[in-house]
């Protein structure tokens, strides 16, 4: 089939380059040239595992094209994805779709023939709805359809999520429409992908559930964590104990330090507008997002405890300052908030993230990227494993430190309690 990507960043382009790969013809849009000058040159501006070798492959085969000329592209296509950013506004929880609906101002005039116009940038209940007035201001309402099918892509998992998803969700009554889309996605779903229907707002709000769901999970299991840090109980047990449970689940149980990334604070934010909008209360995801607010305050004071308040001129080591492993994104992250913390208590951090160097620390005197374990280690006086990338998970810290006493923080579980005893090393971690 012909689609075009409207939006190049993170969905975007997942989308598209997974899409070409599956054998259709795949224009990926976007106003900022120089963007699109760097994908025609190859280089991919976000970090996803395995996405350059798939983006690559197709652009030789030219299923995939980058171009500016969304007139041409949309001209050329018969399904559009609308993949712009949704960002949280300023001023409050609401999610600032103002690309989105200059999406729809642009392509209305080039619809010459039916379309189906999707929506997969994380937009609130009833966008589709303002989507449709606004282009049907310029083209007949028989030549386009505007349909809502969320993304669930994780980041540093996308191409996996992509492939191998659990669900499909397609929100129209349209029945060709539904029939259109189910061929687009049959590669996927032969492999076992639920194909679910629905209507269009009933899809804009999965998406949302969805992730505020997850979110409220993981601040629940991060409040036990609290309290099993004072019954001396281990989290990791409890979490595979109620895990077993089908009702509950495994995943996404994991105590950790508060959740970041682009998605769960700003979609779990932005329902809670919806809720506003609607006059309804969403009194547990309110909690959610204040205690997942209130978390990183406590870590703060963890540390604090950790270090007896003695932080003038110690070094603080972050193994990991990215909100989650296999990719370089820093949003909402709890390093964000930790290590300027700690930099006014007069501390010295250092920090090594295989995701590379941060600018966002560039204007810190006393900041110290390394580009390796051990000499970011070395001497430290506490070591923060703030993220859980593979190669933090079997370090021999004794002999890498060379220091005589020093502590680590384990913020995601990743070693034993007694094998860091029979080390003697003075080890801390979340939950336990
Ligand atoms: C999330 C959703 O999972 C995805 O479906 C949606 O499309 C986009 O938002 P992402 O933000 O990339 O994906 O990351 P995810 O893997 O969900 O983790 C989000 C945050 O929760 C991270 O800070 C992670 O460290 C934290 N987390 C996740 C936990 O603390 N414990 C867990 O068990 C799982």
């Amino acid at each position: 089939m012909k689609i075009c990507v409207i939006g190049s960043g993170y969905v975007g382009l997942v989308t598209g380059v997974c899409f070409a790969d599956l054998g259709n013809k795949v224009y990926c849009v976007d106003n900022d040239i120089k963007k699109i000058k760097n994908l025609n040159s190859g280089y991919i501006p976000i970090f996803e595992p395995g996405l350059d070798e798939l983006l690559k492959r197709n652009f030789i085969s030219k299923r995939i094209l980058f171009t500016t000329n969304l007139k041409k592209a949309v001209l050329s296509s018969d399904i559009l994805f609308i993949c712009v950013g949704t960002p949280i506004t300023k001023k409050g929880d609401a999610a600032n779709l103002n690309y989105v609906f200059q999406v729809a101002r642009s392509i209305r005039k080039f619809i010459n023939k039916f379309k189906v116009i999707v929506t997969k940038s994380t937009v609130p209940v009833t966008t589709g709805d303002r989507i449709e007035k606004i282009i049907n201001l310029k083209a007949k309402k028989k030549n386009f359809e505007v349909v809502s099918n969320p993304e669930f892509l994780r980041e540093g998992e996308a191409i996996r999520d992509f492939r191998y998803p659990d669900r499909i969700v397609v929100g129209t009554n349209n029945k060709k429409v539904i029939k259109i889309l189910e061929n687009l996605y049959a590669p996927i779903i032969n492999k076992g992908a639920k194909y679910f229907t629905t209507s269009r707002r009933g899809a804009e709000l999965i998406k949302y559930a969805s992730n505020a769901f997850l979110a409220t999970k993981i601040s629940y299991i991060n409040e036990l964590a609290n309290l099993c840090e004072k019954i001396k109980v281990d989290i990791t047990d409890v979490s595979v104990g109620m895990g077993l449970d089908k009702r509950i689940g495994s995943r996404f149980l994991r105590a950790g330090p508060a959740f970041g990334g682009s998605c769960f604070p700003k979609d779990s934010r932005a329902l809670l507008d919806t809720g506003k909008k609607f006059k309804t209360e969403f009194s547990i995801v309110k909690s959610a997002v204040e205690s997942n607010e209130k978390r990183r305050v406590l870590l703060t004071k963890r540390i604090q405890e950790i270090m007896s308040k003695k932080f003038k001129n110690k070094i603080i080591t972050f193994l990991g300052v990215t909100f989650k492993p296999n990719t370089d994104d820093m949003r909402e992250s709890t390093s964000l908030t930790l290590i300027p913390y700690f930099l006014k208590k007069g501390a010295i951090i250092r920090y090594y993230d295989p995701s590379g160097k941060k600018d966002i620390f560039n204007k810190y005197k006393k900041v110290f990227y390394y580009s390796n374990i051990s000499d970011v280690c070395l001497k430290s006086d506490l070591i923060v494993i703030h993220t859980e990338w593979n190669e933090f998970k079997s370090i021999e810290f004794r002999k890498i430190v060379k220091k005589k006493n020093f502590k680590i923080f384990d913020m995601r579980g990743l070693y034993s309690q007694n094998l860091m005893k029979k080390e003697k090393i003075n080890y801390y971690c979340i939950g336990k």
